[in-house]
């Protein structure tokens, strides 16, 4: 495997063989599978669970990793092409990732892109240009438009939910937060699950419908696998006998990249924070799922969060063995 930067780069049976080895290496530890393999994880943009789990699952299979990152005491990293660099950062993202990958077997770029152009962030055109300064094979840890380490995990999670049924539905639902956040999770999201067979509803309110490509390329991958893409705004239809609700906050596509608009729109939609009245109309058993962070009490009340419902904890704990499993493809002997 040269790189692991979308799903849709695999056929639904190689991404069943890959979550296979993962619950295999769940339950059969391989502690030098990767041994003296080094895995470079380069964090332009924040993070907890990802940055833990590479480093977790590296350590795991027996290898090695090491991070970059701007917070870090290096001369600062310039993203933009063209620049003179007069400025504060010493240090070109031109040389940077060459120098970082030469150190490395494989490397993970993660980069949440400009929000600014939805043309640019739709094709992940920041995080591409990354990728092509190097042949080391890399892992997309995240970009403007993508973030299929969270998708694995997700559809591990899900089989372990509901095993052999894919045909169930799930809910993605925007929420309130006071910050403009990524298109990855739910454009990744949507995608996943319709690769799965599932059918999705995406609800969000107005000024906030996810770009028309995005939606395109879910129906494409539900075309395929038997699933279906909808989406709505209205909450209790959406919501009628869903199995799984799975809740991510993003930007207004309203005028993309306009932050007055984007400020405004959602000055209105607090009322867009899940509780349990959410679940009237839902399946008894319906599951609450976020890729996390999460705000307590802001996207979610924390009875939700706190309660049966909720599997944000093992949907996380899969991060680590999902990326087991592609650095085990990627870098294990074969
Ligand atoms: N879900 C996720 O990618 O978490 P982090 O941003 O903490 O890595």
């Amino acid at each position: 495997m040269k790189a692991f930067n979308d799903l849709a780069d695999f056929s639904p049976e190689t991404i069943r063989e890959l979550l296979q080895l993962a619950n295999y290496l769940e339950k059969n530890p391989q502690p030098t599978a990767l041994s003296g393999k080094v895995l470079a994880l380069l964090f332009l943009s924040p993070s907890l669970r990802t940055l833990a789990s590479f480093q977790a699952a590296m350590t795991r299979l027996g290898g090695g990793a090491f991070v970059i990152s701007p917070e870090m005491s290096i001369h600062g990293i310039e993203t933009r092409p063209g620049i003179v660099m007069d400025g504060v950062a010493a240090e070109h993202i031109h040389e940077a990732v060459p120098v970082i990958a030469s150190y490395a077997d494989a490397i993970g770029i993660r980069a949440f892109g400009q929000r600014k152009n939805l043309a640019d962030d739709l094709a992940d055109r920041e995080f591409h240009a990354m990728t092509e300064l190097t042949d080391t094979p890399y892992i997309n840890m995240e970009s403007a438009c993508n973030h299929p380490c969270q998708s694995l995990a997700d559809w591990k999670t899900l089989d372990e939910l509901h095993a052999g049924a894919t045909n169930k539905k799930l809910v993605l639902s925007w929420s309130y937060h006071p910050k403009s956040l990524p298109l990855a999770v739910p454009a990744a999201t949507i995608h996943m699950a319709a690769m799965r067979g599932m059918n999705v509803t995406v609800l969000r309110p107005d000024g906030f419908a996810l770009p028309e490509p995005l939606m395109a390329k879910a129906r494409a991958a539900a075309n395929l696998s038997g699933g279906s893409v909808t989406e709505t705004n209205d909450r209790k239809d959406a919501m009628q006998d869903a199995s799984i609700i799975y809740v991510k906050s993003w930007a207004a596509t309203n005028n993309y990249g306009d932050a007055r608009e984007d400020l405004e729109l959602r000055a209105e939609l607090h009322d867009w924070r899940i509780n349990e009245d959410w679940f009237t109309s839902a399946s008894s058993d319906c599951r609450f799922m976020h890729c996390l962070p999460v705000r307590r009490d802001v996207e979610v009340c924390e009875n939700v969060l706190d309660g049966p419902r909720s599997i944000v904890i093992p949907q996380a704990r899969n991060r680590m063995l999902a990326q087991m499993a592609v650095l085990h493809e990627m870098l294990g002997r074969r």
